[in-house]
Order: C-alpha cells, then sequence, then structure tokens
C-alpha cells in the first residue's frame, strides 16, 4: 500500500483520512468535484483532480498512470433530511458513483477497495447494533449505501479486489493539528451546536424529545474524525495482508444523547443554550450505538479522542479558527 487514490479527499472525513495517510508516508490522489467539498481541506502533499466519480474512464486513467494500490472511497451525499427530498441525486451519486469508481479498477493495479458506509444501514429500535443485527434503512441514504455496498461485495469478488465496508457512526470533532475540520454544515449536531455558540445568543434546535430514551432525545455513538481515520491505514493494511474482506462497524460502542452533548458544550464554553424543541425528523433513529467487537478483533485499536470533553473542546477550538 504506496499509492492511494481516495475520493471525497475535499470533505470533512476525506481529509482527515489524507492526513493520516500523509503523515504515515503514502502517496495519495484525491478526486472530488468539491460539491459539498472544499479547496482548503486539500492536502497540499496530495494530487488533487477536480473530477466527478461517475467520470470512471478518467479516474480509471489516474489509476493506471500512478499504478494504484488502493482506493478508499468516501466521496458521496450523506445528508438524511437532503436524501429524503432528493431520492434520485442520492442514488446517482451514492450507487452509481460507486459502481463507476469501483469498475474503474477493473483490471488494474487496484487490490484493495474501502468503502465508507454507515451506521443508518440497520434496522430501527435495535440500539446497539452488531454487524450481523438486521438491515432495513429507514432513510434514502441509509438505502442507497446498502445498495452500494451489494455493488463492491459482488464486483470486488469477481475482480479479485479485497474490500473493507466501514459502517461509520456518527462523525465529529477536528483535527489537532488546527488546519482541517467540518466546514460545511452538514446536519451534524456538533457542528450545529458550535455554529450557534458563535451567536450572542445561542439557540439550537432539538428534533423530538419524546423518543423512548432517557432523555427523550436520539442517541448516536460519536465517534471522533482522527480516531476514524487512523482506522482506516489499520483496516487497509490488514485486509491487504489476509486478503479478507470485512464489513465492520465503526464506533466506539458508546452512545450520548443531545441533551448529553449540548449540556458537555454549556460546560466548557460557561453559555447559556437555548433549545427550541421541533418535531422529529423523517428518517432518524432513536438510538444507533456500534457493537465494535469484530473492529477491535480485526485490528489494533486504541481510539485517543474518544471522552465527549476531548471531542467537544476540539469541535469549539476548529469553530473559533473558521470564524478568525
Ligand atoms: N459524517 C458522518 O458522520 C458520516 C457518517 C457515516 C458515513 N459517512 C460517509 O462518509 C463519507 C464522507 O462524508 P463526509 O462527512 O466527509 O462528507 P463531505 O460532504 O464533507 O465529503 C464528501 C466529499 O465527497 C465529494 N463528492 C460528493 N459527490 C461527489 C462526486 N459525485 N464526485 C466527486 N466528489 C464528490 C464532496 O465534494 C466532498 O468533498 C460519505 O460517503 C458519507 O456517506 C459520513
Amino acid at each position: 500500500m504506496k499509492n492511494i487514490l481516495i475520493t471525497g479527499g475535499a470533505g470533512y472525513i476525506g481529509s482527515h483520512v489524507t492526513e493520516f495517510l500523509v503523515k504515515n508516508k503514502k502517496k495519495v490522489f484525491i478526486v472530488d468535484n468539491l460539491s459539498t467539498g472544499f479547496k482548503k481541506l486539500i492536502n497540499k502533499k496530495a494530487k488533487f483532480y477536480n473530477l466527478n466519480i461517475l467520470d470512471g474512464k478518467k479516474i480509471r486513467k489516474i489509476i493506471i498512470k500512478f499504478k494504484i494500490d488502493s482506493v478508499i472511497h468516501l466521496a458521496g451525499s450523506l445528508i438524511i433530511s437532503s436524501g429524503e427530498k432528493n431520492p434520485k441525486l442520492y442514488y446517482k451519486n451514492n450507487v452509481l458513483g460507486t459502481k463507476s469508481v469501483l469498475l474503474a479498477c477493473k483490471n488494474t493495479s487496484v487490490k484493495n477497495f474501502i468503502f465508507s458506509s454507515t451506521a443508518a444501514v440497520y434496522k430501527d429500535k435495535q440500539k446497539i447494533v452488531h454487524e450481523k443485527s438486521i438491515i432495513k434503512p429507514k432513510s434514502v441514504y441509509g438505502k442507497t449505501k446498502i445498495k452500494a455496498e451489494k455493488i463492491i461485495i459482488s464486483n470486488c469478488q469477481k475482480l479479485g479486489i479485497n474490500y473493507a465496508i466501514l459502517r461509520y457512526f456518527n462523525v465529529c470533532g477536528a483535527s489537532l493539528s488546527g488546519k482541517i475540520g467540518l466546514i460545511a454544515n452538514t446536519d451534524s449536531l456538533f457542528k450545529n451546536i458550535s455554529v450557534a455558540l458563535m451567536k450572542k445568543n445561542p439557540i439550537i434546535k432539538i428534533y423530538g424529545n419524546d423518543y423512548n430514551t432517557p432523555d427523550g432525545t436520539t442517541i448516536r455513538d460519536y465517534i471522533h474524525v482522527t480516531d476514524l481515520a487512523e482506522l482506516h491505514l489499520k483496516i487497509l493494511s490488514k485486509i491487504s495482508k489476509t486478503g479478507k474482506s470485512t464489513i465492520v462497524n465503526c464506533g466506539y460502542h458508546r452512545g450520548i444523547s443531545v441533551i448529553e452533548t449540548i449540556n458537555e458544550f454549556k460546560k466548557q464554553t460557561k453559555k447559556n443554550i437555548s433549545i427550541s424543541y421541533e418535531k422529529r425528523r423523517p428518517g432518524d433513529l432513536a438510538m444507533v450505538v456500534a457493537n465494535n467487537k469484530k473492529l477491535k478483533e480485526t485490528i489494533n485499536w486504541s481510539p485517543k479522542y474518544y471522552k465527549l470533553s476531548t471531542i467537544v473542546k476540539s469541535c469549539i477550538k476548529w469553530e473559533k479558527i473558521i470564524n478568525r
């Protein structure tokens, strides 16, 4: 694993994965059309191509020219509410986009393929999910991701490519480098609160406080983006060495509610945050937490940034940097 192509490398998670790969002396090639990504998140040591993932021919040329051995496919559309409004666009980007990237790898030097899937593929009300839990996505977004997973599984076997499907839980936080973090508001709770806190009288909307959870608000397994970034390289080297493909949950096996998160922000900033309670949003699940036993059995992973206080601190620091 020397030459790695990453789609979506100008995005939030992609920029953190790239930062980690570059630190580990990998040659990184980024394909991104900047639809939700940002030029300033592009790592200076990576080679950048402003390309749509649907342009498989051009991607193939890059793969051949630079003898790419591994592809990390992160480009996609991910806002649950926007997927409900634009199902065709989500299908095109997440399903056809994945097919296009995968077919660009056919009969090339690519040996490993990593895909960013999501906890949104699981059926609601299962609470703590392992990889064999029932798959029944409630949202259009989740449906497109599971379709993409199936395409990867069936094609990689035929193409002789090892794959790892990473089902990310809720990604948050920012790199301690202070150079990258979440810029666009992708409906992330941590981002919403960070943005609100930059205002004089912060208000935060909570969508539903009547869920069957201890405080009535939704519960998620929030994972710090730098811990997640590290997983990519570890899993890549594992599948490359063993030749065994895998599907793994990427989370800490810990649930945090919306209210708990808001309280931690309040504690650190000593600011009052007004809460506006709204109706539940279609597609939202009550609670999703990762059973990460398989992840821990797959790689030797010691997450460093898991404390809620550490995550919140990194969000506040990043928001101040981008508002300077
Ligand atoms: N952020 C999360 O909490 C989370 C959770 C689960 C899964 N994921 C998955 O992780 C991946 C990355 O998410 P992110 O949070 O970094 O989002 P992001 O929007 O910051 O990054 C996506 C990147 O892909 C690029 N892109 C989108 N469509 C493209 C296309 N057709 N051609 C080329 N580039 C394109 C965008 O410009 C952007 O830079 C997504 O596939 C998402 O579904 C994210």
